[in-house]
């Protein structure tokens, strides 16, 4: 099998986003596409000759075509080897946990994370670097250079392989191992949590629900939860991943697991409640009558982590994304451990977990994760809370309750407005940098403003500096909103205003969050003219 050069003319915006090239299924089914952005990612990466690579993806639609076509390619550049899932299919963190045990070079993942999936939908495609994270900016930057002067791809004839069957192929001078979707990961979650205490859980009669969207962790939960840890059958929702995720939308909050969230607030509802997308790195965790905000839940994990053997000897740090609320930073304090801020985006907590900085890491989007790997990682999250109601043997309400009764409550909502025009959305968020400077002693009603900002990050490992992060409104009385726009969607604009409100230890616990947090709202939409500029009344979505 020689490998064959193709010339080609470069794809207009393929430019690596917060999580890597996500567009139409559509677009990257266009002949030359795939193969253009995999040769820019080896161009970029130095070439793939003589290195490991894993491959996986959440088997949303066009993701078996886009494996063959980077296997081929991988091949046709000289890789030594390639590591690939079950049928094409390995989740995000079972991705990021598999390069850095087979310590592979890198990995190619294949997934639009939470983004609905099907021909006419979203795809996805990102490369991760040795330490199993997200490629840092250097890299994506690179990446994206070669996009723009690619003139050829290398790629091979060669007929499809046999994704389905667990063994080992040659494709030309390359081996392809195809590896158990699930046994990997279910090991590592066994070496950080205390199972027979879980099971000692579940058999007590705790009653628990995972929703898996019909999306990648299906397998796992269900190997995981029901297989090793005994929860009955039925436990594990919509475990079966389809390309097109049953038609729905694979984002585990309140308005897309509705029917979970429903089934949880019931009286009669279960215990535990969990739900994670598309590629199994974010997670929505509920109690009986309770949503933790993912905010409360990393606060949570840092203050209890010590309960499950992983961690054990305690944490190093935390580190959250901005706009995520500051209760983290609250446990840290108290433990005496460092606190950091990083930009939104997985990527970003890299440097501090191999620099054994932070031991936890989360963001309000719904991401969680700890320094087993470097990806967010939806189900340790869920076994993590699991570890820690079998250690406490409570309920999720009373946890939450006795949390913020020691550490206060960060009220905390985001607030989307989806597919805006992109131009109108532009011009808001430019307004508003420009005014900055004036902001502070503005009072919109009840909400002075203290402090305005554009937030920029120098990262304390390396150094590397990350401008205009997002726009930051402190208000009086520990008040803040965070507006940004998102860096994922791929219709439009979406603006994220993220909002907060701090009530101490005594002060009042008990107020409904929307309500809590309502001033703020109306006089951020005051301050930024909201309505007219986006022709918006209300949010689409407030998580
Ligand atoms: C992805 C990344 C997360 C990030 C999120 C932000 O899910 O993996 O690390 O927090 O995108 O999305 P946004 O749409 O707000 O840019
Ligand atoms: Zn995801």
């Amino acid at each position: 099998m020689t490998p064959i050069t193709h010339n080609c003319t470069p794809f207009e915006g393929q430019k690596p986003g917060t999580s890597g090239l996500r567009k139409k299924t559509k677009v990257f089914m266009q002949p030359g596409y795939v193969e253009c952005f995999v040769q820019s990612i080896f161009n970029a990466i130095g070439g793939v000759a003589g290195k490991t690579l894993v491959v996986g993806g959440d088997g949303r639609y066009y993701n078996a075509e886009a494996i063959q076509i980077i296997l081929r390619m991988a091949s046709a550049g000289g890789a030594k080897q390639v590591i690939v899932g079950q049928g094409g299919l390995l989740s995000t963190p079972a991705a990021s946990h598999l390069i850095r045990k087979r310590a592979a070079d890198g990995g190619l993942i294949l997934s639009a994370s939470h983004n609905p999936g099907g021909i006419d939908a979203d795809f996805g495609l990102k490369y991760n670097i040795s330490n199993g994270g997200p490629a840092p900016e250097g890299i994506t930057d690179a990446i994206f250079a070669q996009t723009k002067s690619l003139t050829s791809y290398v790629t091979l004839e060669a007929p499809d392989l046999d994704l389905a069957t667990i063994g080992t192929h040659s494709l030309g001078e390359t081996q392809v191992e195809i590896v158990d979707t699930v046994a990997d990961y279910a090991t590592l979650m066994q070496e950080l949590f205390d199972f027979d205490a879980i099971r000692d859980l579940i058999q007590s009669g705790f009653t628990l629900r995972f929703d898996a969207m019909h999306a990648i962790t299906g397998p796992y939960a269900t190997t995981i939860l029901q297989d090793m840890l005994g929860a009955p059958k039925g436990t594990v929702l919509n475990g079966v991943p389809s390309v097109d995720f049953g038609k729905g939308h694979p984002d585990p909050n309140p308005i897309w697991a509705k029917p979970l969230v429903d089934m949880v607030m019931a009286p009669e509802g279960p215990d535990f409640a969990a739900a994670s997308d598309g590629d199994g790195d974010r997670n929505m965790i509920l109690g009986r009558g309770i949503y933790v905000t993912p905010s409360d839940s990393l606060a949570v994990l840092a203050a209890n982590a010590h309960l499950a053997p992983g961690y054990a000897k305690g944490i190093a740090g935390v580190a959250r994304s901005m706009p995520t609320s500051r209760a983290s930073d609250r446990v840290a304090k108290a433990l005496g451990v460092d606190s950091y801020e990083t930009p939104t985006g997985w990527k970003f907590f890299g440097s501090l977990l191999d620099a054994g900085r932070v031991t936890l890491c989360g963001e309000e989007s719904a991401g969680t994760g700890s320094d087993h790997v470097r990806e967010k990682d939806g189900l340790w999250a869920v076994l993590l809370w699991l570890n820690i109601l079998a250690q406490r043997k409570t309920s999720v309400q009373d946890i939450l309750t006795d949390h913020w009764s020691t550490y206060g409550r960060d009220y905390y909502s985001r607030h989307d407005y989806e597919a805006v025009d992109a131009t109108a959305a532009n011009l808001l968020m430019a307004d508003l940098t420009k005014a900055l400077p004036d902001l502070a002693g503005q009072a919109f009603g009840p909400c002075t403003i203290t402090q305005a900002d554009q937030f920029s990050y120098t990262d304390p490992v390396d150094g590397s500096v990350s401008q205009n992060q997002g726009l930051r409104l402190q208000f009086r009385d520990d008040g803040r909103a965070v507006l940004r726009l998102s860096g994922t969607g791929t219709e439009g604009a979406t603006l994220r205003i993220y909002l907060e409100r701090y009530e101490g230890p005594n002060g009042d616990l008990t107020i409904e969050t929307q309500t809590a947090l309502s001033d703020l709202a109306q006089a951020v939409n005051t301050l930024c003219d909201l309505e007219n500029r986006t022709g918006r009344s209300a949010p689409d979505v407030m998580t």
